[in-house]
């Protein structure tokens, strides 16, 4: 009987032993220790041995009952110890986590397409500095000290004679009079005015272009928007050129294009009228080559100008233009 004991006993350590996670040890302790469990079997049989042998084998079953009590538990706290390093350490085959991949802004976006839109046409694309001076931006442009346009309440000054461009026209002048013609340019950049609505933000992004030659016409400044407007946006947009004025064009234009959000019928963004105006533009003024000293009798012109910000604003829908300048990654990776 005595030797059945400690066979039991052995038997316990040695599953005890091999025993690799949590659960395995309850089992055993169930096996053993539990209310059928070989050792509880063999205390309550305790009755049926002779008697001079009882206390001895009792004695001895409650001290092999302990000592595994004892060994169940420093295995259980063991075996939670190591699974809780086993989560924390790093497994080296797990698939590497993938950074999220960046994408360039949509007025990034769209700039380049309207600068790869007019390279495929010939045109070079050049840029000219944000801060300017009053005379390529306003002089040299036929806008004399007096006009509108230089209003405070439009331009940021930063000297006297110093602005922050207020359009990418100071681009012309400072083209034209590094080169003699022909002259075809596309300048995308920034351009700073002081005002700020649901349509206006003070720094916001144009493209300019300007085409000289011999024998430019109106006609040729009509081709080459009706050329582009159909590659941005679809070649079934009908377009519209509506007589304006600005100083350094002469007959001036803006071009209108059929609402893409109502097609025409009239909604809140064409503010019912069907159209929506999305660039300025005209044959260039003769007084800004006389400022330049290109020969007014040989050569024409044609000039435009238009908001990157509003194009994008129309092509993407987006009624809010400083969602562009939020930085919202939630908005920015739709693009
Ligand atoms: N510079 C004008 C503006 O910011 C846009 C413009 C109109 C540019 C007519 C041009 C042009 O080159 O010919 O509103």
């Amino acid at each position: 009987m005595e030797n059945t004991l400690e066979r039991i006993y052995a038997d316990a350590m040695e599953a005890l032993a091999s025993a690799t996670d949590v659960d395995a040890v309850s089992d055993l302790s169930t096996q053993y220790l539990g209310r059928k469990g070989h050792i509880t079997h063999y205390l309550r049989n305790i009755s049926s041995l002779p008697v001079a042998e009882r206390p001895q084998a009792g004695k001895r079953a409650n001290e092999i009952k302990r000592s595994l009590e004892g060994e169940f538990k420093n295995t259980l706290t063991r075996l939670a110890n190591v699974s809780k390093t086993a989560t924390d350490r790093i497994d080296v085959s797990l698939p590497g986590r993938v950074p999220e991949k960046g994408s360039l802004h949509p007025i990034t976006q769209i700039t380049n397409h309207i600068c790869n839109i007019f390279s495929q046409m010939g045109f070079d694309v050049v840029e000219g500095p944000e801060v300017e001076t009053d005379y390529y931006n306003f002089e040299a442009l036929n806008i004399p000290k007096n006009h509108p346009a230089r209003d405070m309440q439009d331009t940021f000054y930063v000297s006297d004679n110093v602005v922050l461009r207020t359009h990418t026209s100071p681009t012309q002048p400072r083209v034209m009079e590094k080169q003699p013609p022909p002259v075809r340019i596309i300048a995308p950049g920034k351009v700073y005015r002081c005002d700020s609505d649901l349509t206006h933000t003070p720094m916001f992004h144009q493209v300019e272009g300007l085409l000289v030659d011999r024998h430019v016409s109106f006609a040729d400044l009509k081709g080459t928007l009706t050329a582009f407007i159909h590659q941005m946006f679809d070649d079934q947009t009908t377009l519209r050129f509506r007589p304006s004025f600005f100083p350094f064009t002469e007959p001036s234009a803006e071009v209108d294009i059929r609402c893409v959000i109502c097609r025409g019928k009239g909604c809140r963004v064409c503010s019912q009228t069907g159209w929506l105006e999305i660039l300025g533009s005209g044959m260039v003024h003769p007084a800004v080559f006389e400022n330049i000293g290109y020969d007014t009798n040989r050569y024409t012109g044609f000039a435009f100008g238009m908001g990157v910000e509003r194009i994008a604003m129309l092509k993407y829908g987006i009624d809010d233009i400083r969602r562009y300048f939020d930085n919202d990654y939630r908005f920015l990776s739709q693009f």
